[in-house]
């Protein structure tokens, strides 16, 4: 399958809640429809810090990666927080997820982010993707509800 990685365009509103419909169902998250209509303003409007990249195979969106940039105490220059990745489960094992994360590590490296990172569940089996990238880090996430 060859695939190419593309900037979200207004245009792919409709392909994208898609993709984005089954991978909250696959995490059993349920975000209400308020949320996703902000996160896809957000990702066309070229002044925020949220984008997402789409993965493009036989003229279809396969998959997607919603990434947030933001500051760090201990760099000059932004960090690349790649926060949701999804690739459509017909379309799966043919490379799309691994050309969505190069092509992120391509951006940061031409626009000089400090660094990529994300999180995931200790048991993903994705995580056989993730570690041909980088050894996990070992840091555990705490989340509080304020
Ligand atoms: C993670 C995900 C984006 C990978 O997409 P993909 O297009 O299948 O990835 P690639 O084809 O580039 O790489 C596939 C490799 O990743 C690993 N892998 C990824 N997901 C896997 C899974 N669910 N089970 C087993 N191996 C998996 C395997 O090593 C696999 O290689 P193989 O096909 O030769 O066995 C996709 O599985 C997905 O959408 N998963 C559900 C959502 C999710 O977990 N998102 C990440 C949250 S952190």
């Amino acid at each position: 399958m060859d695939v190419a990685i593309r900037e979200a365009e207004a245009s792919d509103e409709g392909a994208w809640r898609r993709l984005w419909a089954g991978y909250l169902a696959h995490l059993g998250a349920t975000v209400p429809d308020e949320v996703t209509a902000h996160t896809w303003a957000r990702i066309l409007d070229p002044a925020s810090p949220v984008f997402c990249r789409l993965a493009v195979a036989d003229d279809a969106i396969v998959g997607f990666a919603v990434c947030l940039l933001h500051e760090g105490s201990w760099a000059l220059t932004p960090h690349c927080y790649l926060e949701d990745l999804y690739v459509d489960p017909q379309r799966r094992s043919r490379g799309a997820g691994r050309a969505l994360i190069e092509d992120i590590r391509v951006l940061a490296r031409t626009k000089g982010w400090n660094r990529l990172y994300w999180h995931t569940r200790e048991d993903n089996p994705a995580r056989r993707l993730y570690d041909g990238f980088a050894p996990a880090s070992g840091m555990i996430v705490y989340k509080l509800t304020p």
